[in-house]
């Protein structure tokens, strides 16, 4: 596995395309930012009518034209838009209007690696996706500490796409570390980390442990405190040293306590789950599924949605976040 910095960049290359970002939203404003202040001088964004974040593209000064307008010159088209909504821009809007050897960026494979988009043959098609939302990608560029990502080559029609790859990775912020990769590969790893830790797990051990003391006739002010409030503290000891190094943290009681209990919820049967999760993702089936969940009106999600939203942890959190004005300031 290569990792690759700024200095094995050449910013000039990127500096002398011009730059198609459709949707300006997490990820797309910060590119569109981090562009226009690397010396990016062509920067359009591509919208759609009813859109909203277009309003603000203008409003920070780029030009806002449709997603057919705004690829029709480019000779980068950067995928900012939902993933599951790839697939209908792609084909309606992009691939009759790029010009003959442009370069297709995606932030995440999602679309191409499970087969809802058909890359035209002329294009080269490429990966750059920061390793983080995009208000951090933006604040870390402002502070000059830089951030990391990753970089995959899918097609590399021109000859250059992989030096296209680190010159914009570099102009958007990345210098630090772009991690060489495969689309299959961010995919499939990026799919199973948010399900089984970063947003599925997560949020669902912190739901059952609460419910477990609420159950227990503890008062849901305390299970709040004890199951979710202070996992930042802890996420970010384990962020910046490991587990290990958060472990040397905290006290030898709590650091028994969770070699003790630790692997009785993440048991065998927990393992085993996050194979067929691991399968899931790997066969495409999610994908097929989420997809189909799209073309269906969303009425499955919908109802995730509202049970996930009238779980009694949301009322308790919004009671004691009210108490703590300063989380508001920190929840970037
Ligand atoms: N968020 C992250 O932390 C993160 C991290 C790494 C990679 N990514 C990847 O980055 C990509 C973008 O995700 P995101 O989280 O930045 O999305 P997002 O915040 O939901 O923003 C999506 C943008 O696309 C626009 N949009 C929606 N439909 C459109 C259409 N038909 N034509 C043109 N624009 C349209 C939206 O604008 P309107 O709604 O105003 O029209 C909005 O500006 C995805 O591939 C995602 O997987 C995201």
């Amino acid at each position: 596995m290569t990792t690759y910095t700024a200095a094995d960049a050449d910013l000039a290359i990127v500096r002398a395309k011009r730059v198609a970002i459709i949707g300006y939203g997490n990820q797309g404003e910060a590119h569109a930012l981090n562009l226009r202040d690397s010396g990016v001088t062509t920067v359009a964004i591509g919208a759609r009518e009813e859109s909203t974040t277009g309003e603000k593209a203008r409003a920070a000064g780029f030009t806002v034209l449709s997603n057919a307008d705004a690829v029709r010159e480019a000779d980068v088209v950067v995928l900012g838009a939902p993933d599951e909504k790839l697939p209908e821009i792609y084909a309606n809007d992009l691939a009759p209007n790029m010009k003959r050897g442009a370069a297709l960026l995606f932030i995440h494979g999602f679309a191409l690696h499970f087969g809802f988009i058909e890359q035209r043959d002329d294009l080269d098609v490429i990966l750059v996706a920061p390793a983080g939302p995009g208000t951090a990608l933006r604040a870390n560029y402002l502070n000059g500490e830089g951030y990391i990502g990753l970089i995959a080559v899918h097609r590399d029609a021109s000859g250059g796409a992989k030096a296209l790859a680190l010159s914009y990775g570099a102009a958007i912020g990345l210098g630090a570390g772009m991690i060489e990769t495969t689309f299959r590969e961010e995919t499939e790893t990026d799919l199973f980390g948010e399900q089984i830790v970063l947003c599925g797990g997560s949020a669902e051990l912190v739901r059952a442990a609460f419910d477990t003391l609420v159950n227990a006739g503890y008062a849901p002010d305390l299970a709040y405190f004890e199951c979710l409030h202070q996992l930042k503290l802890l996420v970010d000891l384990m962020h910046a040293r490991g587990p290990a190094g958060m472990y040397q943290a905290i006290s030898n009681t709590a650091e028994y306590g969770a070699y003790r209990s630790g692997p009785r919820i993440v048991d065998a049967h927990a393992r085993e789950q996050m194979k067929e999760a691991l399968a899931d993702i790997q066969s495409g089936k999610f994908a097929h599924e989420w997809m189909n969940e799209n073309a269906c009106g969303l009425t499955e999600f919908g109802r995730m949605r509202e049970r996930a939203a009238a779980h009694p942890i949301e009322d308790v959190g919004r009671r004691l976040r009210a108490l703590m004005p300063w989380l508001g300031s920190r929840q970037q």
